[in-house]
């Protein structure tokens, strides 16, 4: 026979207050154990073959100019954007290294190909700010680079984070709008963040204070194929760390032309 528990109103009481106390504990736990543990390490970065859905390897010179191409590195489910960037004629545009901050204020002033100066960088550049180098373009005319195409304000995943070749308009006017009118830029519509992929990816227009993270890419002069092989900057967003917690690529990632 089976007995009936019953639970008089003091003892109701009890219960609630105990898994009140649990509850509080368990939510205010984590987040304390989290900022305790020690920060997670990366482990080593893939040396990954940029292929077509073929398998055949990408070959940079055939890279169209100004045109997105998509591939996941350094994670199976981390989504970036590679372009061979050019003017607004189709010539590719060597891009130069910088070393540039992890966090910074918005230029606020148009994309480098459009008529940006590089000079102004350090004075948005806090005296405290963690510098990293980005490696600049590399192919035959050191012209194609690689970003996360994850925001780095709250995460818009492309097609809402995209590039807007020089010479044409984003949906959205900026801040100034004279940034998003002349284009040469990866563009957030979730929020209307601009980066300059001619300047490693720093932040043009608000609300963004991160520039996108680096995809490092390595270009292999007599076979003409190009690897992707670190990540530099800021973590890519949502992460801990940018191989924490996520099925690492292998040797060889596809690359997909954008639709857009
Ligand atoms: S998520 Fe990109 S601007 Fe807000």
């Amino acid at each position: 026979m089976v007995k009936k528990l019953r639970i008089d109103r003091r003892g109701f009481l009890k219960i609630a207050a105990f898994t009140g106390v649990v509850g509080t504990v368990a939510g205010f736990g984590y987040p304390v154990y989290k900022y305790l543990s020690p920060p997670q390490q990366e482990t080593q970065m893939p040396r990954s073959l940029l292929v077509d859905e073929n398998g055949n390897p990408i070959k940079a010179s055939e890279l169209e100019v100004n045109k997105m191409y998509l591939f996941n590195y350094p994670l199976v489910n981390t989504p970036n954007i590679l372009i061979n960037l050019g003017d607004e004629n189709g010539n590719p545009v060597k891009v130069e290294p910088l070393r540039i901050p992890l966090n910074m204020e918005p230029l606020n002033e148009p994309s480098y190909i459009v008529g940006g100066q590089t000079e102004n960088l350090a004075e948005h550049v806090p005296a405290t700010a963690q510098l990293y180098e980005f490696p600049g373009g590399v192919g035959p005319s050191q012209s194609i680079v690689a970003y996360s195409a994850i925001c780095q304000h709250l995460g818009c995943v492309y097609p809402q984070l995209k590039y807007v070749p020089p010479g044409q308009s984003t949906e959205f006017p900026t801040n100034p709008p004279i940034i998003g009118e002349r284009g040469g830029v990866l563009f957030c519509r979730c929020h209307g963040s601009a980066f300059d992929p001619f300047r490693g990816a720093i932040v043009l227009s608000e609300p963004s204070l991160r520039p996108l993270p680096t995809i490092v890419l390595e270009w292999e002069q007599d076979t003409d194929n190009l690897y992707a092989v670190n990540v530099v900057g800021p973590v890519i967003f949502g992460r801990t760390c940018n191989t924490c917690g996520g099925d690492p690529v292998g040797d060889k990632v596809v690359v997909k032309k954008s639709e857009l």
